[in-house]
């Protein structure tokens, strides 16, 4: 049978900061109640538009792998926060990664987007449609936040990464899986104001406002994502003692702990980023599992379990093997262009371009993305 290692990992962070502190200047919060309620420290916004970070990350990952972009049969943009929807995004990264004869497509379901990629990139590398997979998970939440909103500004950040999948004979990459969604709670995590329904409605970029029912979607996330990993590891036929590393979801310490004891792995035995980064969405998971990589965590030979969810409710669990190699063959030159604002600073930008209304919203949405971030 046909597998799909992971042979070349790539991520891509914007470098500016933005801290508790920071948060704690324009919303009733403090770094005591995010720290102790999510675990979260800092996160990064991003200076550039998603796609950028996306295509950064890709060029990385493909390095790693020994491979040039004329290599790449198939990109897979894992994103609920694309750039534009007509053209597709991985359309955008196909083209800048030279990756001439390739497949090209966006999968959104929210923060498992980059998960549900792994799945079809695994599977039509499996029956034989392609032989190199990209696959991306990038989000740029900055722009759609609702930054009034301290029950939802306070958990997330801007990030990429990308893995190259490649065909083998091997049994590496996805063991198993298990996706699914818990569709009748789809409505508490909603981002109101991104979509064709909010046309006609005055909406304008960057208006946005959250349904966000917090307590709801923690017991749901727990729930599904220790179920979906037991029930993964039983169909596989291993225990946790067999798996060297959990690399989950990263949306609030409390619900890696939780999910982490009612599957059986100890402390030691989960990566953890959500103290640098927050919740990346789509990009949370793969930045884990590049940083464990590049951290030294992830053993060659050994078992990565990686449980996740998102919006809609999606969640999953997936089993990889990991390969022989934990170095990348070769190292990557592209870097962003430095930012010329703080996180702060690009962050006020989006909450003053917000209280403009609807005329001068149009004439600021006129702008060039990097016009409106100085870069
Ligand atoms: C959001 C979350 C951190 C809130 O933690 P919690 O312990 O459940 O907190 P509660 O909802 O009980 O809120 C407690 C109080 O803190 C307040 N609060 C909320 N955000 C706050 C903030 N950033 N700073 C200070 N206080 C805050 C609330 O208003 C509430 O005040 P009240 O009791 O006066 O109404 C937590 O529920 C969570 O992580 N949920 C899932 C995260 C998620 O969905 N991520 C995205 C999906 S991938």
């Amino acid at each position: 049978m046909s597998h799909a290692a992971i042979t070349g990992w790539g991520k891509c962070l914007p470098p500016s900061v933005l801290t508790n502190q920071d948060l704690a200047t324009f919303l009733p919060t403090d770094d005591e109640w995010i720290t102790s309620r999510t675990g979260m420290k800092e996160r990064r916004i991003s200076h550039v538009p998603g796609i950028e970070l996306a295509i950064v990350a890709a060029q990385r990952a493909i390095a790693c792998a020994g491979l040039k972009g004329e290599d790449i049969d198939l990109v897979i943009y894992g994103s609920c926060s694309n750039d534009e929807t007509v053209p597709n995004s991985a359309s955008g990264v196909q083209q800048r990664i030279g990756a001439t004869h390739a497949a090209a497509f966006d999968v959104n379901t929210a923060c498992t987007s980059f998960m549900y990629g792994l799945s079809i990139g695994t599977a039509m590398i499996r029956t034989g449609v392609v032989r190199n997979a990209v696959v991306i998970g990038v989000e740029l939440i900055s722009q759609y936040m609702d930054w009034d909103n301290r029950n939802v500004a306070v958990l997330f950040g801007d990030g990429a990464a990308a893995v190259v999948l490649q065909h083998s004979d091997d049994e590496l990459g996805v063991l198993a899986e298990k996706l699914q969604c818990y569709a009748d709670s789809r409505h508490i995590l909603r981002v109101r104001g991104m979509g064709t329904m909010y046309a006609n409605l005055g909406t304008e970029y960057g208006q946005t406002s959250w349904d966000f029912d917090g307590q709801e979607i923690f017991r749901k996330a727990v729930q599904g994502m220790s179920e979906a990993s037991l029930d993964v590891m039983r169909r596989v036929g291993v225990t946790m003692d067999d798996i060297a590393l959990v690399v989950p979801h990263q949306a609030n310490l409390r619900i890696i702990d939780a999910v982490a004891k009612r599957a059986g792995a100890s402390a030691d035995k989960v990566f953890l980023t959500v103290q640098k980064y927050g919740n990346m969405s789509s990009a949370t998971a793969p930045v884990a599992l590049v940083e464990a990589v590049e951290t030294g965590r992830v053993a060659a030979g050994s078992l990565v379990l990686m449980p996740a969810f998102g919006g809609g409710l999606t969640l999953s669990s997936h089993l990889l093997r990991w390969g022989p190699r934990v170095t990348p063959l070769a190292d990557c030159a592209v870097e962003l262009p430095p930012s010329p604002k703080t996180a702060l600073e690009i962050v006020n930008d989006i909450r003053a371009q917000k209280k403009l209304g609807e005329e001068g919203a149009k004439r600021f949405a006129a702008l060039t993305f990097a016009e409106n971030r100085g870069s």
